[in-house]
């Protein structure tokens, strides 16, 4: 079948965006279907490192098409600057390479405004948000005012609706935020610019996936953000505002429910989260700046968009067989494993329990009130050696396959492939 998923499985940045650059080498078309600028995807080839935001991670590949789908909300200057960066690292982006959905909402200056001011009015309980505009752009589409890319095709209307839409951003600003409103003809002259400059790229892009789809193209689904940030099935409200999981990419894409190849699930072997909320399995003290890093390296945890250090923590196995139920999981990628050498032992979740001394596999109500249950550790033997030059499985040692066995073993799922580096070819396939 043409059509593979990847999705994160855990709290975000399990490094999907260097897995969809190689499984895109067999790629015809790569799809972004949720989220946006939130998003931080680092692919890492030939010394050059790429930070992602919106355009999908396959494009390194000059073979592919890119697509962003109506699932998006666009937020596009930054996709502009995206675009030069690209295009300055040799990477050719036109509208024959780039495909925008008619669809897909905008992100406008009052919404990244807007998400900021919220979070200032949620004091202690903030949601630590990228201050993207994220929330409020998905929030104006499900209350049926956003403003979309289709718009940007008729500069006179789309002028109108921007003058409408400042008009109710700085209400908003200043009856419900107290914050001094936003100047609206700076806003028109950009945005009416970024329009001039987008408009061929804005097509219906359902269709032209549909059609790829039926000529048997191999179509790659790229999700952004991880399941446990998903806004129905995450940990909410500390989650982010659009479908995250599998089930999103055919809404997100405009195509209709058709057969998938693969439901691959990003996995790092170890948990990170960057933002607040409940996380059952996080470190403090020096096992935690071990496994996050102090920044020196270019893949220490520190957040690819926003920079914040991230929380970590040992691999939560409850919320990996969770991820397995929701997206329907074929298969894993587990990532970031030479992180882990060095290590004596190494600890991973495989059961909750709760204040009764009740054991779950599963907590019953979703992970929504993660905050009441404690870890059931099993512990591991580490190993010392250095993973970085491995490209075999039998040339890793013992203890870091049987790391993988049992990380197979708690979720379900085959682990296919385990990465070792950064780097494209830091790869070791797993056998079955
Ligand atoms: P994404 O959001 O899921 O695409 O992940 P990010 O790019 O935000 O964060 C993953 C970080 O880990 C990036 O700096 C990657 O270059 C890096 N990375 C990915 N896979 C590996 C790996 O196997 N080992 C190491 N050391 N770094 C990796
Ligand atoms: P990638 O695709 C990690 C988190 C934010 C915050 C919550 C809501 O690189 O894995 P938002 O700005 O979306 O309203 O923030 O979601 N978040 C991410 N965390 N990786 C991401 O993307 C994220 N995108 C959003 O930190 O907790
Ligand atoms: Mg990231």
């Amino acid at each position: 079948m043409p059509l593979k998923i990847l999705v994160g499985t855990q709290w975000g940045d399990e490094g999907k965006g260097r897995i969809v650059d190689l499984l895109s080498s067999q790629s015809d078309i790569v799809a972004r279907f949720n989220g946006g600028d939130n998003a931080g995807h680092t692919v890492n080839v030939s010394n050059h490192t790429f930070k992602l935001h919106l355009i999908p991670s396959g494009i390194i590949h000059p073979h592919t098409l890119g697509v962003l789908g109506n699932g998006l909300v666009i937020n596009p200057k930054s996709l502009l600057i995206e675009i030069e960066m690209l295009r300055d690292s040799g990477v050719e982006i036109s509208p024959e390479r780039l495909l925008i959905s008619y669809a897909a909402h905008l992100i406008m200056p009052g919404h990244i405004t807007l998400d900021r001011a919220k979070e200032t009015n949620l004091g202690k309980g903030q949601i630590g948000t990228t201050g993207r505009g994220i929330g409020p752009a998905y929030t104006d589409k499900v209350s049926r005012k956003g403003l979309r890319m289709i718009d940007m095709l008729d500069l006179a209307l789309f002028e109108e609706r921007i003058r409408l839409h400042m008009q109710q951003v700085n209400y908003d600003l200043s009856f419900h935020y107290q914050t001094a409103p936003l100047k609206v003809e700076p806003v028109v002259s950009d945005y009416l610019e970024y329009a001039r400059q987008l408009h061929d790229y804005i097509v219906d892009t359902g269709a032209v996936l549909d059609m790829a789809l039926h000529e048997g193209k191999l179509v790659l689904a790229e999700g952004a953000q991880g399941m446990l940030l998903d806004i129905d099935h995450g940990s909410y409200p500390f989650v982010t505002s659009s479908n995250v999981t599998a089930t999103g990419v055919f809404s997100g894409l405009g195509i209709g429910i058709c057969k998938v190849e693969n439901v691959i699930g990003a996995t790092k072997a170890f948990q990170s989260r960057v933002g607040a909320g409940p996380f059952p399995t996080e470190l403090d003290g020096e096992m935690a700046t071990r496994l996050r890093g102090t920044g020196a390296k270019p893949w220490d945890e520190f957040g690819t968009t926003t920079g914040r250090p991230r929380r970590v923590g040992w691999l939560d196995g409850v919320l990996l067989r969770y991820a397995r139920r929701v997206n329907g999981l074929t298969d894993l990628v587990l990532t970031k494993l030479d992180v882990l050498s060095g290590l004596e032992q190494i600890k991973v979740c495989t059961a909750y329990e709760d204040v009764n001394g009740e054991q779950y596999a599963i907590p019953p109500m979703g992970i929504t009130q993660l905050d009441q249950y404690k870890p059931v550790y099993e512990t591991l033997p580490g190993w010392q050696e250095d993973l970085t030059a491995v490209r075999q499985w039998d040339d890793l040692p013992k203890a870091a396959q049987e790391y993988i066995r049992f990380v197979e073993k708690i979720s379900g799922v085959l682990v296919m492939l385990a990465s070792v580096g950064p780097e494209r070819s830091q790869v070791v396939e797993v056998p079955a």
